[in-house]
């Protein structure tokens, strides 16, 4: 086995950079002419963010925003608490949301609200994986890498109690991690 705590690799590094290569070509020419503002919702996104800003040709400013989810994920309110907002308004900016996964789409849906509140120029959302499975609420992703199954995933950003962001590939973590028996 490559990893301790891994089932399997869902999606190798190989398979994520040329997904990464599309969407950076996609995007560069949906926007050509204009100045992008992508926004990474931390922590998850960064890695992916990190990529796909250098496939871009069009120019971007960066910014960040980081939430942190109220209840377990099986009672989960709905509710999001902003723990870091944007340093500047997105009002008047297009902007490109950059999400890691959308799982229920909660906290797409609370971050979509609040910047939409703004008046941005316009909105569009980028995530690299999307499990529709897990959905409570409708949610519009612009771009997608991945579809996925409901497993519990990690690497390449994603992690399981703040390990395994570090994995370059997407990993399907062994079940007896998190369900307590390892
Ligand atoms: C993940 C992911 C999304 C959210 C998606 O973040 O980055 O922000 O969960 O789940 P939802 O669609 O059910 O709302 P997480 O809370 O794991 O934080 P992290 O990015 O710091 O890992």
């Amino acid at each position: 086995m490559l990893y301790p705590d891994i089932e399997r690799v869902l999606l190798t590094r190989q398979q994520i950079q040329e997904r990464v290569a599309v969407l950076g070509e996609e995007i560069s020419a949906d926007y050509r002419g204009k100045e992008l503002l992508a926004i990474g919702v931390l922590k998850g996104s960064v890695v992916f963010l990190a990529d796909l800003l250098r496939v871009l040709t069009v120019p971007v400013e960066l910014d960040f925003i980081a939430v942190s989810s109220y209840g377990s994920s099986s009672t989960s309110s709905g509710v999001v608490r902003f723990l870091k907002d944007l340093d500047k308004s997105v009002t008047g900016r297009e902007v490109l949301l950059v999400e890691d996964i959308v799982d229920t789409g909660l906290t797409l849906k609370c971050i979509a609200e609040h910047l939409l509140s703004q008046g941005p120029a316009g909105f569009k959302v980028c995530a690299l994986l999307d499990k529709p499975s897990r959905r409570k609420v409708p949610v519009k992703i612009d771009y997608l890498g991945f579809s996925v199954p409901d497993r519990f995933l990690v690497g390449y950003g994603l992690d399981y109690a703040g390990r395994y962001r570090n994995l370059p590939d997407i990993c399907v973590l062994q079940r007896e991690v998190y369900e307590g028996g390892k």
